[in-house]
C-alpha cells in the first residue's frame, strides 16, 4: 500500500498510513517530514515500533533531547517512559510523587518550554493504554494565532513570557521527584510569545503551562492574560484528540502546538514511551547528539 496521509477534520494533524516506520525509505521519509510541517501533528496507526526503532525513526528528524531522570524509568536516555505503573506491574497511586508529577502532562503545554533550548518536536508510542480514556489532544497554535484579534497580536508582538517549570510543576505537585542538581539546571527561561517556525515560515502562538507571565509586566494581571490566551487558542476547531491503540505513534511539532492528557481511571495501567526532538541551535546543552 502506498503512503496515504488524510488531514483531520481539526486546522492540524493528519493520519498516516501505508508506511512502516522501522523500514521508511528517503523519498517516504521526506514525505513525512513534509507533512509534519504542513499539519504540525501526525499519528501513525499499528506501528509497533521498538524502542530502538521508535528512537532511530526520531533521529532522522534531529538529535534527541535529554530528559529530566524522573521521567526516564528505563536505562536508555533517549527513551522516556510516561507510565503509571511500577516494573512488577503495580500502579502508582494519582496522588504519589510520581502520579502528581504525570498529572502535570494533563495541563496544555509545548514539551520542555522552561528549557533554555527548548525541544523541537515529540513521538509518543502507545505500548499498554487503558480500556476508557487516556487519550491526548493536540492544539494549533498557528491557526489559534490567525484566530487572534489584530489589538491583541500587535500587543504581543515583541513579548516574551517567563517559562519555568518550578513554577507549573509546583501548582501540580510531585516536584521531589527532581534531586536538587537537576532543579538547579532548570532556572526560569524566556522565550517570545510569537514564534516564527524556521521551516514553514509560519507565525505560531508559543504559550502552555510552563509560560508563567510576560517578562515586564505585572505577574498576576499577566498571567491571567496568558490563561486567556490558552482557553481560547484551545478550542474548536484548532483541537484534534488521539484515542490510542497499542502500536499507535503521534508524532508533533512542539515549536507550534500544544497538547494535554485526558487522564484516565487511576486503577487501569498506561504506558506510553517517548522520544523527544532537541531543540535546533549550535550549542543546546539538552541535546544528546552523539559525539
Ligand atoms: C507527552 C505528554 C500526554 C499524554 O508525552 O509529552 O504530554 O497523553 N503526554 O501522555
Ligand atoms: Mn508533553
Amino acid at each position: 500500500m502506498a503512503l496515504q496521509i488524510v488531514p483531520t477534520e481539526a486546522t492540524l494533524g493528519a493520519v498516516v498510513r501505508g508506511v512502516r516506520l522501522a523500514e521508511l525509505d528517503d523519498a517516504d521519509f521526506a514525505a513525512i517530514e513534509r507533512a509534519w510541517h504542513d499539519h504540525a501533528v501526525l499519528a501513525f496507526p499499528d506501528q509497533h515500533l521498538s524502542e530502538a526503532e521508535q528512537a532511530s525513526f526520531s533521529r532522522r528528524l534531529g538529535p534527541l533531547e535529554r530528559s529530566l531522570t524522573a521521567n526516564n524509568v528505563g536505562a536508555d536516555p533517549e527513551i522516556i517512559v510516561l507510565s503509571n505503573m511500577r516494573e512488577d506491574g503495580t500502579l502508582w497511586q494519582a496522588d504519589s510523587a510520581h502520579g502528581l508529577f504525570l498529572q502535570g502532562n494533563n495541563y496544555w503545554h509545548t514539551d520542555s518550554s522552561y528549557k533554555r533550548v527548548p525541544s523541537k518536536g515529540s513521538a509518543l508510542a502507545a505500548r499498554v493504554v487503558p480500556a476508557t480514556g487516556g487519550e491526548t489532544a493536540f492544539a494549533d497554535m498557528r491557526a489559534a494565532l490567525d484566530a487572534l484579534d489584530p489589538g491583541m497580536r500587535d500587543y504581543l508582538e515583541g513579548k516574551s513570557a517567563v517559562h519555568s517549570y518550578a513554577y507549573s510543576q509546583g501548582k501540580v505537585g510531585g516536584t521531589e521527584t527532581l534531586s536538587a542538581d537537576e532543579w538547579d539546571a532548570l532556572p526560569p527561561v524566556e522565550h517570545p510569545i510569537l514564534r516564527r517556525h524556521p521551516a514553514t515560515g509560519r507565525d505560531a502562538l508559543y504559550i502552555g503551562r510552563h509560560a508563567s507571565h510576560i517578562v515586564g509586566e505585572d505577574e498576576g494581571d499577566s498571567r491571567a492574560l496568558l490563561e486567556r490566551l490558552c482557553a481560547e487558542a484551545c478550542r474548536a476547531p484548532r483541537v484534534f484528540v488521539h484515542r490510542w491503540r497499542v502500536g499507535d505513534l503521534v508524532l508533533w511539532d512542539n515549536r507550534c502546538v500544544l497538547h494535554r492528557g485526558l487522564g484516565h481511571p487511576p486503577d487501569q495501567g498506561r504506558y506510553m514511551t517517548r522520544t523527544t526532538l532537541a531543540g535546533d541551535g549550535a550549542s543546546n546543552e539538552w541535546s544528546l547528539q552523539a559525539g
